[in-house]
């Protein structure tokens, strides 16, 4: 191991072992199976660059990937469509507003603004270049396994859970449909959307998916170029301004990094051209944003200086 990442192991058993005392928060409770995940389970990994894997606690550990899922769909589509046409569809402003508010879509006639909120997410995936639904869903799954490393799949008792309680995200689809946004059949787009969401990844694997962000596309583990050097200015550019939603400028404030949450409990550092941080732990803020992950990757990323600003 380099001398640099002796330090960051040292400093990341630090942040896991200050964080692991931090009782504050809630699972999620509405998705019924996210509330019954054990809220103490803490993990943490990093990733280089050069595929070093630091992992600590419960890295190993296989929860549900939910909104960092958008990240991903989002470099497909940057793949396959272009930055213009995503642009142009979808959008690239921050909403400040929480991750399926319809008022944020009514407000914009009915554009979503950004790939990572729900809305926008739902256009995304309808984007992907498919001739049905099966075929959509294979293609965002196998980018998923591809981005990790790693055999991702589908948790059937996830998805089962959001299937069957995801009326509010049905009813963002069906509006997006009706401001011409969009560009599949809505209730499929919907449907993909949630698969996308309910997929396992641990702590190493989502590192291992920041870490090929941070290396220009390629990810260190595989050596394959996963996605275009030019594309990943944009996916980063997303997660700075709303990769946590309505405290994504905190997040820019006090951390000065790309971020990515999700419900689950995942979260996603990227520090450009050294690798990248997943914190996993079920608590979370008013926000939808894991209360020890934060606190582990401000910690790790004030140490190291890695500010971006
Ligand atoms: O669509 C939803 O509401 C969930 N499947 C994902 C939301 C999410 O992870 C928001 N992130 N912090």
């Amino acid at each position: 191991m380099s001398q640099l990442n002796e330090k960051l192991a040292v400093v990341m058993q630090q942040a896991l072992d200050e964080a692991k005392t931090n009782m504050g928060g809630e699972n999620a409770s509405y998705i019924p199976f996210l509330a019954s995940v054990p809220s103490e389970l803490t993990g943490l990994a990093f990733v280089s660059v050069t595929g070093e894997i630091i992992q600590l606690q419960d890295a190993n550990y296989k929860f549900a990937i939910e909104s960092i899922s958008k990240i991903m769909t989002l470099g497909l589509v940057l793949e396959q469509s272009g930055a213009d046409a995503l642009h142009t569809k979808v959008g690239a402003e921050p909403t400040g507003m929480p991750f399926n508010s319809v008022l944020a879509l009514e407000l914009h006639q009915g554009k979503p603004l950004t790939p990572l909120v729900n809305a926008g997410a739902m256009a995304t995936v309808s984007l992907v270049k498919a001739t049905d639904k099966e075929q959509r869903w294979q293609q965002i799954l196998n980018f998923q396994s591809l981005l990790a490393n790693s055999d991702i799949v589908l948790s059937d008792e996830v998805n089962q859970s959001e299937q069957t309680t995801n009326t509010h995200n049905r009813a963002i689809a069906l509006l997006l449909e009706s401001s011409g946004r969009m560009y599949s059949e809505p209730l499929e787009a919907c449907d993909v959307y949630t698969r996308q969401c309910s997929t396992l990844f641990n702590a190493v694997d989502l590192a291992t998916v920041g870490a090929t962000l941070a290396n220009g596309g390629k990810n260190p583990c595989s050596g394959k170029q996963l996605i275009q050097t030019q594309n990943i200015p944009h996916i980063l550019a997303e997660m700075a301004m709303e990769g946590l939603y309505d405290t994504s400028g905190d997040w820019a404030y006090d951390v000065g990094l790309p971020g990515k949450s999700g419900v689950g409990g995942g979260l996603l550092t990227v520090i450009p051209n050294i690798g990248a941080l997943a914190a996993f732990s079920p608590r979370l803020d008013p926000f939808g944003n894991s209360i020890r992950g934060q606190q582990m990757i401000k910690h790790v990323t004030q140490a190291m200086a890695w500010n971006l600003f």
